[in-house]
């Protein structure tokens, strides 16, 4: 049987947009919470590969499928990298790029009034 799900306030949008990123502590469990445009996403702050705080890693682009000598660069501030070897994970999605089967643990993320709720 599993637990009821219950809204926490975790932050401002405000502050979230400022920072960048917040990483905090809910039911104790560590989150970190991204904005991507006008979303906002949380992950377990634990990388399935081997558990580092993934969500404390990088947050930037990567290379787009392109034919052959032609390098494109995109998704600028949607991929978040592992600090410890380098796995990127869509941020929107939490699915690993390469191996679609590899995912972050998420949590659904409410606004109300200018105020980010985490469901958990
Ligand atoms: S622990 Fe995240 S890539 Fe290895």
């Amino acid at each position: 049987m599993s637990s009821p799900t219950a809204r926490y306030p975790v932050c401002k949008v405000e502050d979230l947009k400022s920072e960048g990123r917040i990483i905090t502590t809910v039911k104790g469990v560590e989150v970190g919470i991204f904005s991507v445009g006008d979303r906002y996403y949380a992950w377990r702050n634990m990388c399935p590969h081997g558990a580092a705080p993934v969500c404390e890693g990088v947050v930037c682009g990567t290379r787009l499928p392109s034919l052959v000598y032609e390098y494109k660069y995109g998704r600028e501030q949607e991929i978040l990298r592992c600090p410890w070897h380098g796995w990127e994970f869509d941020l929107t999605t939490g699915r690993h790029l390469v191996d679609q089967d590899v995912k972050l643990r998420g949590y659904p993320v409410e606004v109300a009034e200018g105020q980010l709720y985490l469901v958990m």
